[in-house]
């Protein structure tokens, strides 16, 4: 037993948690695909539900389980979004992002009553910073962007694909990776810092956004925070 057995664990709980005629966000990633087979099979046995997905991956792998995927702009609300994190903190502060779908996991979250978080334990941190912060960023005036983000004393890189092609979000972006020299003592201020910047889409950081967390372990086991 290891990290994928406690990402299934967190992703089979929350599960649990959706109830029928529900219509529910989709998360993406490595825990969140545990989260949505579960809903899958649990749809298989008369789970009536509606979802809303924030990428294609997880579009796809609903809509091949057999579960209706609407467009978030016609869906008339969301009930809960499940989606998982790189790192989260006691307040529930996260930075997310690691798959490179932020933006979209953040207008889901936000649209939705409830979000609640899978993580396995590795993901909780004292404080955020440790993991690279993903910065969603316009291709229109990509390098004068980044120049700014420079001059605010942040540094980082540009994404890239296996092939060492530049990775565009599904919003046709680029991702700035940003890599901390020390652990963040108010990550609220970097949010402000960064998202002020003309050509910034979004950054990987949540805020006040996360409901129950849900914490998978190696052994199984989950606990709900
Ligand atoms: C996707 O862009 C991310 O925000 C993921 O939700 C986050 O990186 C967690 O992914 P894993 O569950 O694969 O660790």
């Amino acid at each position: 037993m290891g990290i994928e057995e406690a990402k299934r664990a967190a992703g089979q709980k929350a599960a649990e948690f959706i109830q029928q005629g529900m219509i529910v966000g989709l998360g993406t990633g490595s825990t969140a695909v545990h989260f949505i087979d579960a809903l899958i099979e649990r749809h298989k046995t008369g789970l009536h539900i509606q979802t809303v997905a924030s990428s294609r991956s997880s579009a796809e792998q609903a809509s091949k389980g057999g579960l209706r995927v609407l467009d978030l702009n016609e869906a008339p609300r969301v009930d809960i979004t499940v989606d998982g994190a790189d790192e989260i903190d006691s307040q529930k502060r996260m930075i997310k992002g690691g798959g490179g779908a932020h933006t979209r996991e953040k207008i889901l979250a936000a649209a939705s009553t409830e979000m609640i978080v899978i993580v396995d334990e590795s993901k909780i941190v004292s404080r955020l910073g440790k993991r690279n912060l993903p910065v969603e960023i316009l291709f229109y005036g990509s390098p004068s962007t980044r120049r700014k983000i420079e001059a605010l004393g942040y540094k980082g890189k540009w994404r890239l694909n296996s092939d060492g092609s530049l990775f565009i979000t599904e919003n046709g972006n680029a991702l700035f990776d940003i890599e901390f020299v020390s652990l963040l003592t108010e990550p609220e201020y970097d949010h402000k810092q960064l998202i002020q910047i003309p050509g910034v889409v979004d950054t990987g950081f949540f805020f006040g956004l996360a409901g129950r967390i849900v914490v998978g372990f190696s052994d199984g086991r989950t606990e709900i925070r």
